[in-house]
């Protein structure tokens, strides 16, 4: 059933109708969330085979292992090309590929955003420093599958408006990740992302989204992390894999991309960016986390 809607809203299914003139009838009528017809599903390619899911699952397994690895080695002093070897490093003497070296010629094997970076931050010599903070984006290749997460780190004693700019942008992936039902609108991902960081006056990036993952890095379906037509009128079905990423400004959601390195997003404002990122596998009921650590972000153990 859809609880997301109201009424008076634009139908989900993108016919312009409003939602009581269209499917709510319908969707009041389902006996339970699962009651999606696989016939009548227009995105079957994207619904993995059960034996397709244990490859995701492995994918995932491995890229936390690698996330709680890393964990306490991110620290003051320490620089993004050190985490980078480390990641490089730990990724072969496990017989994997790392995703993002070499990935429309990105030159590194993860992204390293500090600050006022919002994302596809280069690992260079920079030395991380008391105060800031830094999502740390891994990506794993684990024969022929992709797993996707990323977490913030705080370093050393950090600002209580960063911290919580931290903690907003977690709270915000979190309640997204929760509002995801199979047979109701991708939408319902944006809407709770949006409901937690607009009213603290947090901007929502809007040019850099979710993505389907599988045996693609990118691919179907599009997860933007605000309300639009387009997320409104998908269903998301049992079996897909996507990301939930949000990222969470202090100020505007605006964005900017080095023109020098084309690569790194910063925010338009120069304030801080925080972002979270995990791969979901959808089931009968809502998503579950394939990229869950066995470790506890540094958000809660400062
Ligand atoms: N890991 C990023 C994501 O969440 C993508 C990084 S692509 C790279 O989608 F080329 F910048 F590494
Ligand atoms: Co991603
Ligand atoms: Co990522």
């Amino acid at each position: 059933m859809n609880n997301t809607l109201s009424r008076n809203d634009p139908c989900w299914c993108g016919s312009d109708l409003k939602y009581k003139k269209c499917h709510m009838k319908e969707d009041l009528n389902k006996t339970s969330s699962t009651d999606v017809s696989p016939k009548a599903s227009k995105n079957n390619h994207l619904c993995l085979s059960s034996n397709d899911q244990g490859k995701m699952r492995d994918a995932c397994a491995f890229n936390s292992q690698l996330m709680d690895y890393l964990r306490d080695k991110i620290d003051v002093g320490v620089s993004t090309n050190e985490i980078d070897t480390l990641v490089h490093k730990y990724t072969l003497d496990h017989n994997h590929i790392p995703a993002c070296l070499g990935y429309h010629g990105f030159p590194k094997t993860l992204c390293t955003s500090v600050n006022e970076v919002i994302c596809h931050g280069i690992p260079d010599d920079y030395i991380l420093k008391d105060g800031d903070i830094v999502n740390i984006d891994l990506t794993t290749v684990v024969d022929g599958w992709f797993g996707d997460q990323s977490e913030m780190f705080l370093i050393g004693n950090v600002s209580e408006k960063a911290k919580t700019l931290c903690e907003v942008a977690y709270e915000s992936m979190m309640k997204g990740i929760e509002a995801i039902r199979p047979g109701e609108p991708m939408a319902n991902v944006g809407i709770a992302i949006e409901a937690v960081a607009k009213p603290l006056g947090y901007g929502v990036v809007r040019d850099y989204q979710g993505h389907g993952i599988g045996r693609k890095f990118h691919q179907e379906p599009s997860v933007p992390h605000f309300k639009t037509a387009e997320s409104m009128a998908f269903i998301v079905e049992p079996g897909m894999c996507f990301t939930v990423e949000p990222m969470i400004n202090e100020g505007t959601h605006l964005t900017v991309l080095d023109r020098k390195d084309g690569w790194t997003v910063r925010t338009k404002d120069s304030l801080l960016s925080a972002q979270w990122e995990h791969t979901l596998l959808i089931n009968n009921n809502g998503a579950e986390i394939l990229t869950k650590c066995k470790g506890n972000p540094s958000i809660f153990s400062n």
